[in-house]
């Protein structure tokens, strides 16, 4: 299978790309994960990141399609793939159709898990991650067994730097600027499958998992 999630941030594409990966066995790639890594390890591409990152701007579109691009070219993707927060403008969802072109494959299915906007901040601030093996959490909505540990390595529980109100409301507003037409792209190509993500986590995954039997 290959994926795309598309969605807002804070609508359970993170939560739900753990659970696709799983099930298919194809690999999970996010552009704000490696973002993320690089930032940890300061590397220039993080440098350069950061400076949008903090902001709750997108990175220029020529940086995660170079990411991109070479991630796809990577032998785990031959059976299949998640993109998770890729892509998130026209001109990087033309770039993926070009780069999908030279490699002769397409895509089986672009999934937008949609949520109202009233939800989105309280799933954002909310949210808290491991820092040692990535699995999400939040506060109130999926709570750990321990508070501030995670359940499958007990890992220390942290929350994003750009998770704070003020970036949050800048993200959802380049999301609705930026990201929201991708909707339309992928509905003229007849690849859009809608996703109700304001259901519990696992009836958010049934109908993922419906939806992608159709899809197949
Ligand atoms: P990125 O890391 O992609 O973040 P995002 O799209 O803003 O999405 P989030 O990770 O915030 O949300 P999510 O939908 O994954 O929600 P989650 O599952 O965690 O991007 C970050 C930044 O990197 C961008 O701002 C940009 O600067 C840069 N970037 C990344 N990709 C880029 C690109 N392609 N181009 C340019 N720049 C790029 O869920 C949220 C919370 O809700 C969690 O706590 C979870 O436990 C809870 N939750 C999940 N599902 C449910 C449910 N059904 N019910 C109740 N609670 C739920
Ligand atoms: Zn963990």
């Amino acid at each position: 299978m290959r994926i795309v999630l598309l969605g807002p941030p804070g609508a359970g594409k993170g939560t739900q790309a753990e659970k696709i990966v799983s099930q298919f066995t194809i690999p999970h790639i996010s552009t704000g994960d490696i973002l993320r890594k690089n930032l940890k390890e300061s590397t220039p591409l993080g440098l350069k990141a950061k400076e949008y990152m903090d902001k709750g701007l997108l990175v220029p579109d020529a940086l995660v399609v170079e990411i991109i691009k070479d991630r796809l070219a990577q032998e785990d993707c031959v059976r299949g793939f998640l993109l998770d927060g890729f892509p998130r403008t026209v001109t990087q969802a033309k770039d993926l159709d070009n780069v999908l072109k030279e490699m002769k494959i397409s895509l089986d299915a672009v999934l937008n898990i949609i949520v109202d906007a009233s939800l989105l901040i309280d799933r954002i601030t909310g949210r808290r991650i491991c820092k040692n093996c990535g699995a999400t959490y939040h506060v109130t909505f999926n709570p750990p067994k321990t508070k501030g540990k995670c359940d499958i390595c007990n890992g220390e529980l942290y929350q994003r730097e750009d998770d704070k109100k003020e970036t949050v409301k800048k993200r959802l507003e380049v999301y609705t600027k930026e990201t929201q037409p991708l909707i339309d792209y992928y509905q003229q190509k007849n690849l859009l499958e809608t996703i109700n993500g304001q259901q519990s986590i696992d009836k958010v995954f049934e109908e993922i998992k419906e939806k992608l039997q159709g899809a197949r």
